[in-house]
């Protein structure tokens, strides 16, 4: 029995030749992602880099021997520990994470929030996510098919309460993401609002605190409190974005289910062993952490001393601030080496807004000395 294919073939009918690759993807590749640009990673051989949100301080000599005596020891014919066991012990010990509580590990948060969202995913599900926010939450949406609604934030970059509540009311999101403190806005909602938002969401909230070394606050001891709250951890911005290692915390009932949709061995055998030697002491990270925050500081004083900028209340390792020309001041900073994240256009909140991650205090002098040029 043959029914009606339900790809439209690539091959023309009477057309002799073999069909092309475009003539196949046009026919298989769903239409959404076809219209998207992949990830753009900017290149930046040479550049002082300040746009991606790294901590910019190399491992400390002691750590960095630690570190290559542990990964050449790990077995790399053998496939990694499938529950990555000491790498979730140590981070169990190092970040306190409450006992009664489940931990899922994966490759970066950014694949947390692949596993979460693809779990929740089903036809007419919606995430709803606070705009603007990271974005890698809308395109998850889009990679496994949930409606996506977007709230746009209030005043200062508030979460706007009212406008949440409203639309959880509206759209019952299976759902929603909230940044805390936000990328890119910087700010860190009132705990106030967070709460509101979990007691009205009729599903799973996520709190993102990628940036909770840098923040005066964190849900993580919080997470019994809320049967639907899951915290996301990353360890990228406390100095180890290259080993890949994000974290999930949640009720054991919430991981079960996340863990079914996990690849087997997402998080890879140097990773884990990485994982256990860079927190057998910790040191290091709370030090590089408070050289950000001053370096922040330092920053923030700065360039609210330059005429036309306005500079956002930031809790994490980047400053956003608003210029008067973004294309401008980020063409002119590029030509002096020094690459920053220019959000003109990304949201109508952030024209004219770049964001600048803090560097090493020899980076922010350069930083410094070439806005204040530019400026002249
Ligand atoms: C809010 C937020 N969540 C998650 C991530 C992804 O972090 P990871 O490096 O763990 O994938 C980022 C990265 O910038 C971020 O800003």
């Amino acid at each position: 029995m043959t029914g009606p294919s339900p790809v439209s073939s690539p091959r023309k009918r009477g057309e002799g030749r073999a069909p092309s690759a475009a003539g196949f993807v046009a026919a298989v590749v769903r239409p959404e992602i076809r219209a998207l640009s992949a990830y753009a990673v900017a290149r930046a051989e040479g550049m002082i880099k300040l746009d991606a949100m790294e901590n910019p301080y190399p491992l400390p000599a002691g750590v960095r021997t630690r570190l290559s005596e542990a990964l050449a020891r790990v077995p790399i014919n053998r496939y990694p520990d499938g529950g990555a066991h000491a790498a979730k012990g140590a981070l169990r010990r190092v970040f306190s994470i409450p006992v009664d509580q489940d931990l899922l590990l994966a490759n970066g948060s950014d694949e947390l929030i692949q596993i979460i969202t693809s779990a929740l995913a089903c036809p007419g599900a919606a995430m709803l996510v606070p705009e603007p926010s990271f974005v890698m939450y809308r395109m998850n949406a889009l990679y496994a098919g949930m409606r996506f609604i977007g709230v746009p934030l209030g005043d200062d970059f508030r979460l706007d309460r009212a406008a949440m509540l409203a639309a959880i009311e509206r759209e019952r999101p299976a759902l929603v993401y909230l940044a805390y403190p936000n990328n890119p806005t910087g700010n860190l909602f009132a705990a106030s609002d967070v709460e509101a938002v979990l007691r009205a969401a009729p599903g799973l909230v996520v709190v993102d605190e990628a940036y909770y070394a840098f923040a005066d606050a964190s849900f993580l001891p919080r997470v019994a409190e809320f049967a639907n709250l899951l915290v996301l951890r990353t360890v990228s911005k406390v100095g180890m974005a290259g080993i890949r290692l994000g974290y999930a915390v949640a009720a054991p009932e919430w991981i079960a289910e996340l863990n079914k949709v996990r690849q087997p061995y997402n998080v890879n055998a140097l990773t884990q062993a990485a994982a256990e030697a860079l927190l057998t002491d910790t040191g290091w990270i709370a030090e590089q952490a408070a050289a950000i925050r001053t370096g922040r500081a330092r920053i923030e004083t700065e360039l609210k001393r330059l005429p036309g900028t306005t500079v956002f209340p930031t809790q994490t390792n980047f400053v956003l601030v608003r210029v008067t020309d973004a294309n401008e001041m980020f063409e002119g900073l590029k030509a002096r080496c020094i690459l920053v994240k220019n959000l003109h256009g990304w949201h109508p909140l952030l024209a004219n807004c770049l964001r600048i991650t803090v560097g090493t205090t020899e980076e922010n002098d350069l930083l410094l000395a070439a806005l204040n040029e530019l400026n002249r």
